[in-house]
């Protein structure tokens, strides 16, 4: 790290447009606190005709940032501004993690990751006999690749990727191999019977979007259903599929656990997603209800 840095106190950032909605702030302000370490994690509003610039400046040092967090709708473009761009990054397409060595910009994706993470903290086996079981994907959005990467990476057998975009979810498939098959919305009951896991990527009931019920009874006794929506925290196919008697898993932690490897990137610890740190953001969505 060049000496005009080596008295400043390490920084991070997470730029998006707009970015006052963003929780990392709360999470990485929570861990830097935890540890005493005496860094900072700012969020900073960046436009699109402005983010060729910020990644410039941060190249060559005159940002005063280590590294930081990119969300919309700075994902994708930040693939082709950073110079290295690892594996995860370039499959996904999009990359929300960036970090500075030797005058270069890296980036990956940790989405994945803090997807497997969380299923893998609240839902002891929930990838058991992978190979020979089913996954269904609801929605085939940008959220959905990340997560479609990570089941196909876990081993599971076929994964059913259901839009109500047909096409989009051919895309996908095209794309991420054999084993993701390309569905309607019509075909969802069917895929769902016996099934294992079930997880929706879809916009569908975020706060204000209604949701077509689904009938999840039909999946097998053991499977787990969650969903990469966090607000609200108990969305609508969390709550059928409890109401059905399966294990759920919400999306809150995915958030938290994604988070991890920037920060230990940045500033040099590793840390916990304990209940307190959850407990933070919990209390922040509700603040906002
Ligand atoms: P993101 O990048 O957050 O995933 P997106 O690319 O806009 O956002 O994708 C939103 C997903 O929610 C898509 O799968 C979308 O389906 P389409 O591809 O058909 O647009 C899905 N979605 C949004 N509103 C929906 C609705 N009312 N019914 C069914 N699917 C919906």
């Amino acid at each position: 790290m060049g000496s005009s840095m080596d008295r400043r106190s390490p920084g991070a950032f997470v730029t998006g447009f707009p970015i006052r909605h963003s929780r990392s702030p709360l999470i990485h302000g929570h861990w830097l606190k935890e540890h005493g370490i005496d860094g900072r994690y700012d969020a900073v509003e960046v436009a699109p005709q402005d983010f060729a610039a910020f990644i410039d400046r941060l190249r060559h040092g005159e940002s005063a940032f280590v590294g930081g967090n990119v969300t919309l709708p700075h994902k994708e473009a930040a693939i082709a501004l950073v110079d290295e761009a690892d594996e995860t990054a370039r499959e996904i397409g999009a990359a929300n993690t960036l970090w500075l060595n030797d005058g270069k910009v890296h980036a990956t994706n940790t989405d994945g990751y803090g997807f497997l993470a969380n299923l893998d903290a609240a839902a002891a086996a929930w990838d058991k006999d992978a190979s020979a079981r089913s996954a269904v994907v609801l929605g085939a959005g940008g959220a959905s690749r990340a997560v479609i990467l990570a089941l196909r990476d876990r081993g599971f057998g076929t994964i059913h990727v259901v839009n109500r975009t047909p096409e989009r979810a051919q895309v996908l498939a095209d794309r991420f191999g054999s084993r993701i098959e390309a569905h309607r919305l019509d075909a969802l009951a069917e895929l769902l019977d016996g099934g294992g896991f079930f997880v929706n990527t879809s916009s569908l009931g975020m706060d204000g979007n209604d949701a077509p019920p689904i009938d999840f009874t039909t999946m097998a006794g053991d499977a787990v259903v969650t969903d990469i929506v966090y607000a609200p925290l108990h969305t609508p196919f969390l709550r059928w599929a409890t109401a059905a008697g399966l294990r759920t898993v919400d999306g809150l932690g995915m958030l938290l656990h994604q988070a991890v490897p920037g920060f230990e990137r940045w500033f040099g610890v590793r840390p916990n997603v304990s209940a307190q740190l959850r407990q933070v953001i919990v209390d922040d969505l509700e603040g906002e209800r």
